[in-house]
């Protein structure tokens, strides 16, 4: 969606979200904000970032483990903003 705002915390960096990327992971990398991954599936946990606050869409939650969830983490490789969200990378 258009005019979402994401706010990379650790990177200070904040950017507007574009719908040609197909997840945050994809969009980071874009903008020069390593991230750590691996499967980019969903599956591996490699890429969990903690959500600080706002919405994503995540196709899939394989990768994330019960105290993940708690802890707000989320799966970078396989989420979409659906809402500003600020992100603890
Ligand atoms: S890179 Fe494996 S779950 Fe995201």
């Amino acid at each position: 969606m258009a005019g979402i705002k994401v706010e990379f915390r650790q990177s200070g960096k904040t950017l507007e979200w574009e719908d040609r990327f197909e997840n945050l992971l994809e969009f980071a990398e874009a903008n020069d904000i390593p991230l750590e991954s691996n499967c980019q599936q969903g599956f591996c946990g490699t890429c969990k970032t903690r959500l600080i606050s706002g919405k994503v869409e995540m196709e899939r939650t394989d990768g994330l483990e019960a105290e993940d969830i708690e802890e707000s983490k989320i799966l970078v490789c396989v989420s979409v903003p659906v809402t500003d969200v600020v992100l603890e990378a």
